[in-house]
């Protein structure tokens, strides 16, 4: 009954690809899209890999492999994910702007290390204290987890799974997809925050450095293109963008790839770098595909990065398939989450599991 349910789900995925490829063709020449994409200035992309059927993600082996299975909390603190949960929804009730914060500290910490809890150090020089690091939100959250868990499961689950469990939720909790987290990974014992300044994209790179960087993780340009969609919800600090508004590559004037309106929005809305904007300005609280059709149909990507998704022929397609089909989007972030989740993490003796996730055991 398992495996007709899967058969039929892979099934409509396909379908899904299919119909978003075949009807992508009409972007280039429909003259509604003002998007150049330049096969000169092309980056060089592995286009093989890049829109094809993500079979390699298929939920059914999830509890396989790396050491990490779904049931590991299940004997030891079985009330595990409803605590995380139940956390998670108080937290968004107070401040529905915490949610898309946790899920992008879940991405700076899987970025350095992998998964390790490393961003929730909190010691001098540690990557929290970075420049990367500066505008990070939700630390108290995932503090107040722990303690709960703590008091329930002692010494058993680690800060690195309830980062990731609660980066779930948070996606979850903003009407985004829910995806099943294997669990098991343990807390690793260092935290340098020069890694973070090196590693952490800040918003102005080119995508074939984004992809080196994905690749390095072991993650492809389908990976990037809709785990990039996570800027469906959340804001951005106005500094981010302001080389953008008024001085694009010291060229004096606007980066001429922003849509005019939304230019003029950006300029009256970002008079101060400490100001916020949102990273989806038509549905900002909520997870869906529209960031994507922002890209595609209006130019309105707020970071350069947001907007560089329409500048190589796999990005572009990947963008399009999300704009055409957004069950896929759903679809792919859950297992493109629980892809990065795996990156580098460390099992067994490889670390320990904090009591407090602002120190290592033997500091606190
Ligand atoms: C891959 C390239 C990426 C770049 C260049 C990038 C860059 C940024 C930047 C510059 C900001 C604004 C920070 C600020 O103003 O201080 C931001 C915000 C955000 N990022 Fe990313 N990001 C990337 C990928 C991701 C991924 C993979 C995720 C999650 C899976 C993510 C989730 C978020 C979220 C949710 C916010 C809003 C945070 C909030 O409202 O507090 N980002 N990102």
């Amino acid at each position: 009954m398992k495996s007709s349910i899967s058969f039929l789900f892979v099934i409509f995925i396909l379908h899904l690809i299919v119909s978003a490829v075949s009807g992508s063709s009409g972007y280039y020449g429909n003259g509604q899209n003002n998007n150049h994409v330049d096969e000169e200035e092309t980056p060089k992309l592995d286009d093989d890999n890049a829109p094809t059927f993500p079979v390699e993600y298929l939920p059914a082996d999830l509890d396989a492999y790396n050491g990490l299975s779904s049931s590991y909390y299940h004997t030891s603190c079985p009330e595990a994910e409803a605590i995380i949960f139940q956390k998670m929804e108080e937290w968004s009730k107070k401040d529905e702007t915490i949610l898309p914060s946790i899920l992008r500290l879940f991405f700076h910490d899987s970025v350095v290390r992998g998964c390790d809890g490393s961003i929730l150090l909190n010691h001098e020089g540690s990557e929290r204290t970075a420049e990367a690091s500066k505008t990070l939100r939700g630390f108290e959250v995932i503090d107040e987890i722990k303690k709960a868990l703590e008091e329930k499961c002692p010494k058993t689950v680690s800060c690195a799974d309830i980062l990731t469990a609660a980066a779930r939720d948070a996606t979850h909790l903003l009407k985004g997809p829910y995806w099943l987290v294997p669990y098991g990974r343990k807390d690793g014992k260092f935290s340098v925050a020069k890694e973070a300044d090196d590693l952490v994209p800040m918003g102005h790179e080119i995508i074939s450095s984004l992809l080196e960087l994905f690749q390095s993780m072991g993650l492809n340009v389908l990976d990037l293109v809709v785990l990039q969609g996570a800027h469906t919800v959340g804001r951005a600090t106005c500094g981010r963008i302001q080389d953008r508004i008024y001085n694009y590559n010291g060229t004096g004037e606007a980066d001429k790839s922003i849509d005019k309106q939304f230019l003029n929005y950006l300029t009256r809305k970002c008079r101060w770098a400490s100001e916020y904007v949102d990273l989806d300005p038509i549905t900002p609280n909520k997870f869906d595909a529209i960031y994507f059709k922002n890209i595609l149909d209006k130019n309105m990507g707020l970071l350069a990065t947001d907007q560089a998704l329409t500048s190589s022929i796999s990005t572009l397609k990947l963008v399009s398939a999300f704009v055409n089909s957004p069950a896929l989007f759903d679809y792919q972030f859950g297992a493109s989450m629980t892809k990065l989740s795996k990156v580098n993490v460390l099992t067994g003796d490889e670390g320990e599991v904090r009591t407090n996730c602002n120190f290592v055991n033997s500091n606190h």
